[in-house]
């Protein structure tokens, strides 16, 4: 038996009947229907956040985050999914790179700064909260208000994380969610952003309807990034069951991260952080020992993948980077193991032991 690198979850099929015949049933397909406003009432209280709006996908949550917040120049980080980058490149924003931390993998606010205190162009940050590990977000709050610009956080791996008990999606101007199928929480495909003003929630909520407003009235040039009403009835079905869900991830998580802190390293969690068990991310001394361990899991039928790679800086060369070694290195380094809500512990002992016989033999 395959030990998959990730699987969808599947909806309980009585409830996602239930609820698609309450689609059926009221004839009303999307535009902001009533699966529509259920789901994201229980999603605002299941996270504790408001203004939060359902789009189709996690890249439309990004290009109308940038939008609804008139972004013109962006720096952003090279270690992420290449959708965090192509969403500003795609929408003709000036878009650099500055490096990560070496510890954390996700932006450090220390470079950051040095490209503010440099580069008076840049309006807003757009830093990823890397396999749901948050950034430094009281540093990137400083860093907002200290320059006047716009933080958006690609919260993408993030749904159900805490700090401190607060959601990490309270922070910044706006975050935003991927809803794909390989999430922790998903519609299939679909996506969210949450934003911290009402004014850019009532904007974007116009934008991802062609921009017409509750009146009839065509106010800007929009697109059409709706969420439908059966995606809608997936969601509400898995939402029902989110908690064991994400119990059972961060369990594995947890399981994995103690049975290999002693081989392999790993990236720092932020202090006071719950986790999801989204990823399971390690890194390795170097490229060929990875190689070796890839190898050696694919001989076991266990799938891993180097997620994040490459460094985004290297696809697009109309961007400007200052200096991104640290993500150089880790794209190198980094394996993303299998976790999934399926997996037991005896997966992931089975996971471990090939990790522990490459790396300690070497
Ligand atoms: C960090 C990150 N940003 C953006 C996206 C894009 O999301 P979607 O696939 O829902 O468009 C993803 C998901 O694949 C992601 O992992």
């Amino acid at each position: 038996m395959t030990i998959k690198l990730n699987q969808p979850i599947k909806p309980n099929l009585e409830k996602l009947t239930k609820y698609i015949e309450q689609v059926n049933d009221s004839g009303w397909y999307t535009n902001f229907g009533p699966l529509h406003q259920q789901l994201t009432q229980r999603l605002e209280a299941y996270l504790g956040v408001e203004n939060l709006l359902l789009v189709s996908n996690g890249t439309l949550a990004l290009q109308v985050a940038y939008k609804a917040l008139n972004v013109k120049s962006a720096l952003t980080t090279p270690f992420s999914f290449v959708a965090t980058a192509s969403s500003l490149i795609w929408q003709g924003i000036e878009t650099s790179f500055s490096d990560i931390d070496k510890k954390s993998y996700n932006l450090c606010p220390k470079q950051v700064q040095k490209v503010l205190d440099n580069d008076s162009n840049v309006d807003t940050i757009v830093a990823t909260h890397v396999y749901g590990n948050p950034c430094d977000i009281n540093r990137f709050d400083d860093i907002g208000k200290k320059y006047n610009i716009n933080i958006i956080y690609d919260a993408s791996h993030a749904f159900a994380v805490n700090v401190d008990g607060k959601s990490v999606l309270s922070f910044g101007d706006a975050s935003t969610l991927s809803f794909h199928a390989t999430k922790v929480f998903h519609t299939v495909e679909g996506g969210a952003i949450v934003f911290k003003r009402k004014a850019d929630f009532e904007r974007a909520k116009r934008l991802i309807n062609f921009g017409i407003d509750d009146n009839g009235n065509i106010t800007e040039a929009g697109i059409n990034a709706k969420l439908n009403e059966y995606q809608c009835a997936v969601g509400l079905s898995l939402l029902d069951e989110i908690d064991n869900i994400v119990e059972h991830r961060a369990t594995l998580f947890e399981y994995y991260r103690d049975e290999l802190k002693h081989y392999v390293d790993m990236p720092l969690w932020f202090d006071s952080s719950s986790f999801n068990g989204a990823y399971m991310a390690i890194s390795l001394k170097n490229k060929d020992i990875k190689e070796l361990l890839v190898n050696e899991l694919k001989i076991h039928n266990i799938q891993s993948r180097s997620y994040f790679s490459p460094s985004l800086e290297s696809i697009f060369n109309k961007s400007k980077d200052y200096g991104v070694e640290n993500s150089r290195q880790i794209v190198e380094s980094v394996l993303c193991l299998p976790l999934h809500f399926y997996m037991t512990i005896s997966d992931v002992d089975a996971v471990v032991k090939v990790v522990k016989k490459v790396v300690g033999e070497i």
